[in-house]
């Protein structure tokens, strides 16, 4: 099966970037991730993986295709679960959900209450390929629009998340909405993947990211503790760099090199590998 898919923005044909790369992941005899639902979707959907020629380029082997975007859901996946634990009264917030099925990759008790959020258009197509779970609701609308936030109950600890989003936001756009959420909720955490400077020129300039490239509107910053200074009672708390990643371990000897050679120095990680940051909150 194939859907007739609406005419997305570079921005929103990006979640099939992540997706690719998830249900890519699946299919290797060792995944990272194992997101086999991500491989149902990609499926249902048809979407064409050659828009992506990262994703498929001959230059790299599987597993490095693949390791940025699969070890990365993961790490974010284990701090929602951590928050989870010990928050089990928790409101999940999946910003820029696309089409990841996390919520099913965590498989939260009853007590959370789970929110992925896109664009109208991606949700409209969520609908149709996702199925859909007791205390997990979508909601579509532009994460810059102050409104959508109404429909999330404010008053439980927040863990709030975003896989492969920041770089589709304006910097004035993504700090609004940084203050906005921190002042929703009493108390919180925020993990995001991190685009540095470098990362998003690199974006911009790569020739397998040339469909989502004109999407790519937000500056990066280098500095982990940046979100600290734009939003008063934010605190970084971890920033995990990829390079130090156990599973490293499964790359080829080249690309285990070379993340092996980076992980001493925050700098040189930062520049070759992806990087989770992970904050506190507290609103004032
Ligand atoms: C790289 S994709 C990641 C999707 C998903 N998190 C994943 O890991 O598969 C970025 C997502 O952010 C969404 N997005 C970007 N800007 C947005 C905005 N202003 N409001 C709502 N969603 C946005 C896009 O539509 C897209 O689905």
């Amino acid at each position: 099966m194939s859907l007739a898919l609406p005419s997305f923005t570079p921005a929103q044909e990006s979640l099939f970037l992540t997706l690719g790369g998830r249900a890519l992941d699946s299919r290797l005899p060792r995944p990272f991730l194992g997101d086999t639902m991500a491989d149902e979707i990609l499926t249902k959907v048809g979407y064409d993986l050659a828009r992506f020629p990262a994703l498929t380029t001959k230059f790299l082997d599987a597993r490095s295709r693949v390791f940025d975007i699969a070890v990365r859901a993961k790490t974010l996946d284990d701090l929602v679960r951590r928050f989870i634990s010990e928050h089990p009264d928790a409101v999940v917030l999946d910003l820029g959900a696309g089409l990841d099925t996390r919520v099913f990759r965590i498989d939260p008790p009853p007590t959370v209450a789970w929110y992925d959020i896109d664009f109208p258009e991606v949700i409209a197509v969520r609908s149709r390929v996702v199925s859909q779970r007791a205390n997990a609701h979508s909601i579509g609308a532009d994460l810059t629009d102050p409104d959508w936030l109404n429909e999330v109950p404010g008053s439980r600890p927040a863990m709030i998340v975003g896989d492969g989003l920041i770089a589709f936001l304006t910097q004035a756009g993504f700090v609004a909405l940084l203050n906005r959420l921190v002042h929703h909720f009493p108390s919180g955490e925020l993990a995001f993947n991190l685009y540095t400077r470098y990362a998003i020129w690199a974006v911009r300039h790569a020739p397998g990211m040339s469909v989502i490239a004109g999407g790519v509107v937000n500056p990066g910053f280098n500095d982990p503790r940046q979100p600290e200074r734009w939003v008063d009672g934010v605190k970084l708390v971890d920033e995990i760099f990829l390079t130090r990643a156990p599973e490293v371990d499964g790359l080829s000897p080249a690309m285990r090199a070379t993340a092996r050679l980076a992980a001493p120095s925050a700098r040189m990680s930062r520049l070759v590998g992806t990087v989770v940051v992970r904050y506190r909150f507290k609103s004032g």
